[in-house]
């Protein structure tokens, strides 16, 4: 991709200062993957081809194989600003489409905590471009997901104190909705577990490629530019499948695997800047071991990506191979004692206990 705005989708589009902010820039880290070439490739085909447009996308697969950093890199190959919800198994319906909240008097308002009395000038004083959990996220310096559980407390806590003043209303939209509205790249985590199928339906509903959706206080039709990319781990180990009405409304599927040990190597090194090789070579034989090994026997932990780059960091660091192994790796799948035997007896099986004892000496001899 050397024009780095040939995929962009609305190349005349105008953004903000902070829409600008939320545009992705790929760090120098960053590895193209002939997933990512593929998705821009299709979407950009038929981006102005009516109802056969693409522009839901479902990444589904194993556990840090990349599928977020995916997300945000179509972003940045798009031209769209990013954003993300997780889904969490008691989602409401607020949290798709939005909450309303009771505008308090002045005096009222003095009488409550200083926080409290912070976030709701806050959110009193939004424009109603942000969407409260950001207007929160701000105000507080909490993460998306405190922020949206924050809100919640807060207007039950103002809502039930309110009980005999008269009060205005006012809606203040979701983070998906926001996205829906202007036109970003909307990142949905793990919606397999949402549990109230009304809140399914709610989100069905936003994937509707000319859709709208019914707020309290208008009607937002989805903007042509927005694109959801549904982020799921497979469901293996018990996880749930995703719902078959959401599925059913995705045009694109890329099945994400632990990489190949090629790909694991290149971003390792784009990562921990650790190049030697051999090493490498080594500790990724091991991951792929240990996953193949941890689905064959039903061992719930993962051996992914995420396990690599810290282990490679450990050994970067001096620390011994074989002993780093345990810390970064094994024991994050697992500390049941019969699991780390198969996990062992699979690794002494290919003979990387042997290997990983060579690797030590490499390592030992650069210094
Ligand atoms: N294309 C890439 N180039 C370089 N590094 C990458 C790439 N994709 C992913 N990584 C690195 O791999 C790690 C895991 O990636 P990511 O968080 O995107 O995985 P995930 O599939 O979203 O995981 P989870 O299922 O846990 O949400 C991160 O450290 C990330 O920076
Ligand atoms: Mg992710």
């Amino acid at each position: 991709m050397e024009d780095k705005q040939v995929y962009y989708l609305s190349p005349t589009r105008q953004f903000n200062a902070e829409e600008q902010q939320l545009i992705w820039k790929k760090p120098a880290s960053h590895i193209i993957g002939e997933e990512e070439l593929r998705i821009c490739h299709e979407v950009k085909r038929n981006w102005h081809r009516g109802e056969m447009k693409i522009a839901n996308i479902l990444l589904e697969g194993d556990a840090g194989s990349g599928k977020t950093q995916l997300a945000k890199a179509l972003s940045a190959d798009f031209g769209l600003p990013y954003t993300k919800v997780t889904c969490f198994s008691d989602m409401d319906k607020s949290d798709i489409i939005g909450a309303i909240l009771p505008v308090i008097s002045e005096e009222h308002l003095h009488r409550m905590d200083a926080t409290d009395q912070k976030v709701l000038k806050a959110l009193y004083e939004s424009d109603g471009f942000q969407s409260a959990q950001t207007i929160l996220m701000e105000a507080l310096q909490m993460t998306g997901d405190q922020a949206t559980s924050h809100l919640k407390d807060l207007i039950k806590k103002v809502s039930s104190d309110m009980k005999e003043e008269a009060v205005e209303y006012r809606f203040y939209p979701s983070e998906i909705v926001r996205a829906y509205e202007h036109g970003y790249l909307l990142e949905i985590q793990e919606p397999t577990v949402i549990r109230d199928a009304a809140v399914l339906m709610a989100l069905n509903s936003a994937l509707e490629l000319d859709g709208s959706i019914n707020l309290p206080t208008k009607v937002v039709h989805r903007h042509p530019d927005f694109i959801v990319v549904l982020t799921t781990n497979r469901d293996y180990n018990g996880s749930k499948h995703l719902n078959e009405a959401l599925r059913d409304r995705v045009q694109h599927v890329e099945k994400m695997d632990l990489p190949s040990k090629e790909v694991m190597i290149e971003r390792a090194i784009a990562k921990t800047l650790f190049s030697k090789q051999e090493v490498l070579g080594v500790l990724a034989d091991c991951i792929i071991i240990l996953d193949q090994t941890a689905r064959a026997n039903a061992i719930k932990g993962v051996a992914g990506m995420r396990s690599y780059l810290y282990w490679i960091d450990a050994v970067a660091a001096d620390i011994p191979a074989k002993n780093a192994m345990y810390h970064k790796v094994i024991y994050k799948m697992t500390t049941d004692e019969e699991e780390i035997r198969l996990l062992e007896e699979a690794l002494r099986g290919h003979g990387m206990f042997a290997q990983l004892e060579e690797v030590e000496t490499v390592v030992k001899k650069q210094q």
